[in-house]
């Protein structure tokens, strides 16, 4: 009975994966949320790009802050330029009804992508927009076909092309993108990194206690140890004379 159990989760594991991210190849975000300098920029890159639509309405700045280590003034000056209050949920400035006018979907909120989605899917999403003249936005989105969310990063990565491959029916389809280099005012690098950022950011977000749990984890282990060692040294005074 066990067997089959693990047999059949294993059977699902892969269907899993690929259901995520409807079939298309995930790149891989080498998500490090101990990275504090990356979860910085991150939070700086979001507030810039990001939060002008999608809120994290799970995460408090002054939480944020005192996990990623920024300092008040830096917080107050980059972070709460629109009157937030520290204590304040991270609520974005649009109004659901406005974004549904203008993009035909509301922003979601993004507290839990990171998790819901995976950060590979995140990362994989911020990285396959291309050009699609048939789109409102002027651009479609491999991981996430027909969003309706704007190229909001083309700036620096540029607008990429897509890539055509043939399926097994014949059917001309896009398979990749490929950006022309000096399209946008980042390299492809440097562009990678940026979004490598946000996902990491993103993932941060959607458990900020997971750096803690990780080190303290630890900790917990070698106490288990540390105490099982123990019992057992007692358990043998114990027994000595009953032998
Ligand atoms: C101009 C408004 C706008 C901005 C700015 C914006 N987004 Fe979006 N975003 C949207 C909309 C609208 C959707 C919904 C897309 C859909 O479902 O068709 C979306 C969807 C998403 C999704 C997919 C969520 C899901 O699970 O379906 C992610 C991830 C995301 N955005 C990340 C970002 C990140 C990261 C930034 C900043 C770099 C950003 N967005 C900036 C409007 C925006």
């Amino acid at each position: 009975m066990r067997k089959m159990a693990v047999a059949l989760l294993l059977a699902l594991l892969p269907g899993l994966a690929l259901g995520a991210g409807g079939g298309q190849k995930l790149m891989d975000a080498h998500v490090d949320v101990t990275d504090t300098a990356s979860l910085q920029r991150g939070a700086k890159y979001f507030a810039n790009y990001c939060m002008g639509c999608h809120s994290l309405k799970y995460l408090r700045y002054n939480r944020m802050a005192e996990d990623l280590a920024i300092p008040e003034n830096v917080l107050e000056q980059y972070l709460l330029w629109d009157g937030s209050k520290p204590h304040e949920p991270m609520h974005t400035a649009m109004r659901g009804a406005d974004a549904t006018e203008w993009f035909g979907a509301a922003p979601p909120d993004l507290s839990l992508t990171a998790r819901r989605r995976g950060a590979d899917w995140v990362f994989t999403y911020l990285n396959t927009f291309y050009r699609d003249d048939d789109t409102a936005t002027g651009v479609n989105n491999l991981v996430l076909p027909g969003a309706s969310m704007p190229h909001v990063l083309w700036r620096l990565q540029g607008v990429p092309e897509p890539v055509y491959g043939e399926a097994a029916n014949g059917e001309r389809h896009v398979t990749g993108v490929k950006v022309a280099d000096g399209a946008g005012a980042l390299s492809e690098e440097e562009y990678h990194r940026v979004t490598r950022d946000i996902t990491n950011f993103l993932a941060y977000a959607a458990e900020p206690i997971r750096a803690y749990r990780e080190r303290l984890g630890v900790w917990v282990l070698l106490f288990i140890a540390l105490f099982t060692g123990l019992a057992y040294m007692l358990k043998r005074e114990f027994w000595k004379d009953v032998h």
